[in-house]
């Protein structure tokens, strides 16, 4: 993989690359058009990471097709696909991690201990191989998108991290390759998620500046929909993802909730 994608930039090419765990939807589609846009080139990973999986999780059932992974990815014209197994990625013996210390521990990290660390150390494996000119992630993972622009930074890796909008159904849903868990009574109840956000941005529109009031509204939300549990509910700093007490300077609005059995996050950034 390396050698293909020196080859692509010793002609002179500039290369994008979008690293997934594959299951792949219109989210993840988008940012392969924007690497499209952006470069003359453009790589992307399929790899179910499992260091970012914890003990309970969904490492085992995560939804898994690369054949048609791969008929999505040649539609979109992506040039280079990377695959590996997960012995190729991690031999035995391999005991060197990346975290990013502080970013990693709260909202997601949390709920998930190690997510980020396993997160972290295979966008920095990932990285290294490909040296892209530039990385696309989304917005939908807005916690994953802080910590790898500040590992990039931190760790001078030569390559600009873009962050693309996050793609939605038409409802509201954040598209996630989670989404399949969703029986169709789950599927209703999780634009929760999507209702809780649109009634902060509502309220923020009007003027309210009170991150503890928009919150306090959002749980009402919640409140009315039993079946769903809510993990998180927080408003943010965007870049240090402190608590905020007054949004006039913008904030990042982040939730975490169970469906059934199936974990959904979702943002909004004001
Ligand atoms: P995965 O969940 O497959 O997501 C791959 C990329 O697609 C991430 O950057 C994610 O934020 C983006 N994405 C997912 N849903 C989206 C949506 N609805 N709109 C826009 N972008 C969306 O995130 C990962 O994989 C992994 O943690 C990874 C970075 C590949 C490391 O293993």
């Amino acid at each position: 993989m390396r050698n293909v994608c020196r080859e692509l930039r010793h002609a002179g090419k500039s290369l994008g690359f979008v690293p997934t765990m594959g299951a792949l939807h219109a989210g993840h589609l988008s940012l392969v058009q924007a690497g499209r846009s952006q470069n003359a080139a453009v790589a992307a990973s399929v790899f179910v990471n499992p260091t970012q999986f914890g003990p309970n999780e969904d490492l085992s059932k995560y939804p898994r097709d690369l054949d048609r992974d791969r008929a999505l990815l040649e539609k979109e014209k992506v040039d280079l696909l990377f695959a590996p197994a997960a012995e190729e990625m991690y031999p035995p013996g391999a005991v060197t991690w990346v975290t990013v210390e502080g970013l990693s521990e709260r909202l997601e990290g949390k709920s998930r201990p190690g997510h980020f660390r396993g997160v972290a150390t295979i966008v920095s494996k990932l990285f290294n191989i490909v040296e892209a000119d530039r990385a696309y992630f989304g917005q939908k993972d807005a916690q994953q998108a802080v910590i790898i622009r500040k590992m990039a930074r931190d760790l001078d890796f030569a390559v600009e991290v873009v962050v693309c909008p996050t793609v939605r159904e038409s409802d509201g849903l954040a598209l996630s390759s989670r989404n399949v868990y969703l029986n169709s009574e789950e599927r209703k109840q999780a634009l929760v998620l999507y209702r809780a956000l649109c009634r902060v941005q509502a309220l923020s529109d009007r003027g309210e500046r009170d991150a503890a009031k928009l919150r306090g509204a959002a749980l009402q939300i919640f409140a009315e929909e039993k079946q769903v549990q809510l993990d998180y509910f927080e408003i943010v700093d965007k870049e240090s993802l402190d608590p905020v007490a007054d949004v006039s300077r913008g904030a990042l609005v982040v939730v975490a909730a169970r469906v059934g059995k199936t974990r959904l996050i979702d943002n909004l950034v004001l």
